[in-house]
């Protein structure tokens, strides 16, 4: 006689509703946005359909937007224009520069909004590096000099959580340093801990124009063969002061998600960044997927694995899927 019958918690949605581990909630998304100079303008980015580069005056509309659908927080990226990129990335120090103005434009727009900010040389490095290069290289510590007046400008315009993307090494407790320096005690900082050199980054740097001019990024992010570095880099992160971790990609790094949830005990991030985007894009696109369905689905999976939050370029979607 069979006295075990797990369909039964699944016979009717009121009862999996019921059981279900894994929730997404609006609170979970941090949206990243893309801004542009100019005015009244929203450019589609070519290799993510459906999402858009902002005008500051746009960029209010849509955050004001994200808000009422009940998103706490967004991740803001910039597109600088190339005169002013140069190897020491001078203008993410301009107080007046885009990134500035868009903290301020968020702040504005919606005050209680959790405002992070992209914290890395590579949208202004006229070579598309995270760093400062020299000859082939590119340096560290001179980096992170920079790396930290940058997340102080952050700071100054606005920000709430200022989260370095770049990969170099001590970034963080110089970042903590020149916050606490500069009396901004309440600014956190998330950082991009377990970052990997992956190829799922191509429609982002198609986004913002910043893909490398020479050589790849193998030398300051991770190799996706190792596991336990990804452990050694998050505990060293959170020791310099990180108030929230990440692990990025998503979905080919759900292994890496589990690992560092169970190694930590701050607030860990995810990012389902631009390829993991584009991907479920192209296969709705062919009718080879059902992309509604492929959206929850991963994100659930993502949530699953471990993440608190999760960076997506379907926040949006997602909330509007969630009902
Ligand atoms: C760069 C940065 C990248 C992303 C966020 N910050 C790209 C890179 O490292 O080359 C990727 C995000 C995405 O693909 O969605 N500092």
């Amino acid at each position: 006689m069979m006295i075990r019958r797990n369909r039964i918690l699944r016979q009717s949605p009121a009862i999996r509703a019921m059981v279900a581990e894994t929730i997404l909630r609006p609170e979970h998304f941090i949206a990243p946005l893309f801004v542009i100079e100019g005015s009244n303008k929203k450019e589609e980015i070519s290799s993510m359909p459906g999402y858009y580069r902002y005008t500051l005056d746009l960029l209010k509309t849509e955050v004001k937007e994200l808000w009422d659908l009940g998103i706490k927080s967004v991740l803001l990226f910039i597109k600088c224009e190339d005169h002013l990129k140069d190897n020491k990335g001078t203008e993410a120090l301009n107080p007046n520069g885009l990134m500035q103005r868009a903290i301020k434009t968020v702040k504005d727009a919606v005050p209680a909004m959790v405002v992070m900010t992209d914290v890395a040389l590579d949208p202004f490095s006229s070579y598309g590096h995270d760093g400062i290069v020299e000859g082939e290289e590119i340096v560290n510590d001179a980096t992170v000099e920079v790396l930290a007046a940058m997340s102080v400008s952050h700071a100054e315009a606005g920000a709430d959580i200022v989260a370095p993307s770049d990969m170099m090494d001590g970034r963080i407790l110089a970042i903590r340093e020149a916050l606490e320096e500069n009396n901004f005690t309440k600014t956190g900082i998330m950082a991009y801990s377990a970052k990997y050199a992956s190829c799922f980054y191509g429609p982002f740097r198609d986004a913002l124009d910043s893909a490398p001019g020479f050589g790849d990024k193998k030398t300051y992010q991770m190799d996706y063969a190792n596991a336990r570095e990804a452990i050694k880099e998050t505990l060293m992160d959170i020791d310099e002061g990180a108030d929230i971790v990440m692990v990025k990609p998503a979905m080919a790094y759900l292994d890496i998600m589990r690992l560092i949830k169970d190694s930590v005990t701050v607030p860990v991030s995810a990012y389902h960044v631009s390829g993991e985007y584009a991907m479920i894009k192209a296969a709705a696109k062919m009718g080879w997927l059902n992309e509604e369905k492929a959206v929850l689905e991963s994100l659930t999976s993502i949530r699953r694995a471990g993440a608190d939050l999760i960076a997506t370029y379907f926040a949006k979607d997602a909330v509007k899927l969630l009902g």
